[in-house]
């Protein structure tokens, strides 16, 4: 698998970060990624692109960038970014395609302003004119929305404020950039009530970093094998992060016979190869069906693919407390219940999720991506187990985390 998308943009800024030179090897090959290495060679930061791995000279003072940043279509970046400037003594503006222009900002903005740095939006969302400060105030702040997003943006802030910033989330959201962070010599704490705190003004060092394997990319091949009986699997070096890789756990309780093995760690992060072989090997209870609550942050990916594995499950799976979803690259609720209809499955929505019902018999259809990638590679596979052919439009749409997913789906799909 190419590298982790999440964890990418966040080496990739601490790198930039850091009082020394760091090589990243296997960087993510996404397009958002590329994005957030574009946006640092404008903010002045030297990145070197061996083809094997990025070599990145570190600078703690950024400049002024000439044009507008284009983060393209990543939240991360956008989001990630801005905090990073808020602790900056410059003005730039930060723009996005017409998808990450019409996602929700003030959750980053009211953040970030109070910790002393200025930010215009029109209608709280993107283009964003920032001007940061080189004098943060360190802030204690409760997070209105489960988002490592917005946790992120408000600790790469945290750096350069005086004191002591505490970001506080009431469901555990994915955690890369706490463990990133102590991998490269910042002290971040994470307490018990899911309170995070870091004490600033403090600095990166540098060094070098192996990027796991993006397990949400690796999530569409995992369900493949599963819904493909006889099929066998074994992904390796894959990031096996718990804040990340629940839906192995939701998949094994659906039936899935998936185990993980040669579990390693570099810079805090965990990694192992994923073995998963075809087949539903048990029936699954309604609890087990029904993904809720706390589960939501570290499935967040992936509920648009665990809706299609779902509509093969007996007994169907619900989703809810999921309203995020109407916030992503497009409203995935609305995009997956469309999808799944079209290929003849039952499906009730509603305002903060989705009913499911199974196990039905799919057809292959049109499908409408919205152009958001997690949309077309969770319905190409369900493509993989219907009957005719399936059409996805805006298919390319894939390379904004993993241009080499056809390829690879080709590779290992029988025919
Ligand atoms: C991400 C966090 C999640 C996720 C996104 C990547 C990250 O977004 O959906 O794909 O890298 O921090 P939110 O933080 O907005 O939930």
């Amino acid at each position: 698998m190419p590298g982790d998308k999440s964890i990418s943009h966040r080496a990739a800024l601490i790198a930039a970060l850091s009082s020394e030179t760091s090589e990243i090897s296997n960087f993510s090959t996404a397009r958002d990624c590329a994005s957030t290495v574009a946006c640092l060679r404008q903010l002045g930061i030297y990145v070197e692109d061996t083809g094997e791995k990025l070599i990145v000279t570190g600078n703690q003072k950024l400049i002024t960038p000439q044009e507008p940043l284009d983060c393209g279509n990543s939240g991360s970046t956008l989001r990630i970014l801005t905090g990073v400037l808020a602790g900056h003594d410059l003005s730039a503006m930060l723009i996005g395609d017409e998808s990450l222009s019409s996602r929700p900002m003030k959750r980053i903005i009211e953040p970030l302003e109070l910790m002393g740095a200025q930010i215009e939006a029109t209608d709280g969302k993107a283009p964003l004119k920032v001007r940061g400060s080189g004098k943060l105030n360190p802030i204690t702040y409760k997070l209105p929305v489960a988002s490592a997003q917005v946790k992120s943006a408000i600790l790469f802030a945290g750096l350069k404020a005086k004191g002591r910033t505490t970001v506080i989330e009431t469901t555990q959201s994915r955690d890369h950039t706490e463990r990133l962070f102590n991998g490269f010599g910042v002290p971040v704490t994470t307490n018990a009530d899911l309170s995070v705190t870091i004490d600033g003004p403090a600095r990166f060092t540098g060094g070098a970093i192996t990027i796991p394997g993006d397990v949400s990319s690796a999530a569409y091949f995992v369900a493949a094998a599963m819904l493909l009986p006889e099929s066998e699997l074994s992904i390796e070096c894959v990031g096996l992060n718990p804040t990340r890789a629940a839906f192995l756990s939701v998949l094994s309780s659906w039936g899935a016979d998936i185990t993980t093995t040669d579990v390693q760690t570099d810079r805090n992060e965990p990694y192992g190869t994923i073995n998963v072989r075809g087949g539903i090997a048990k029936p699954a209870n309604e609890a087990e069906r029904t993904l809720s609550r706390s589960m939501i942050p570290s499935l967040i990916d992936e509920l648009p693919l665990l809706a299609v594995v779902g509509s093969q499950v007996s007994g169907g799976i619900r989703i809810q407390d999921a309203g995020e979803l109407r916030h992503k690259e497009s409203d995935r609720l609305a995009a997956t219940a469309l999808n799944l209809r079209a290929m003849g499955a039952e499906v009730e929505e509603f305002e903060d999720g989705l009913q499911v019902f199974g196990p039905a018999k799919l057809r292959g259809a049109r499908i409408d991506s919205h152009g958001d990638h997690r949309i077309a590679m969770a319905f190409s596979v369900a493509a993989l187990i219907a009957d005719g052919e399936t059409e996805i439009d805006g298919s390319e749409c894939v390379a904004i985390s993993f241009p080499e997913f056809f390829e690879l789906l080709h590779s290992v799909a029988a025919t």
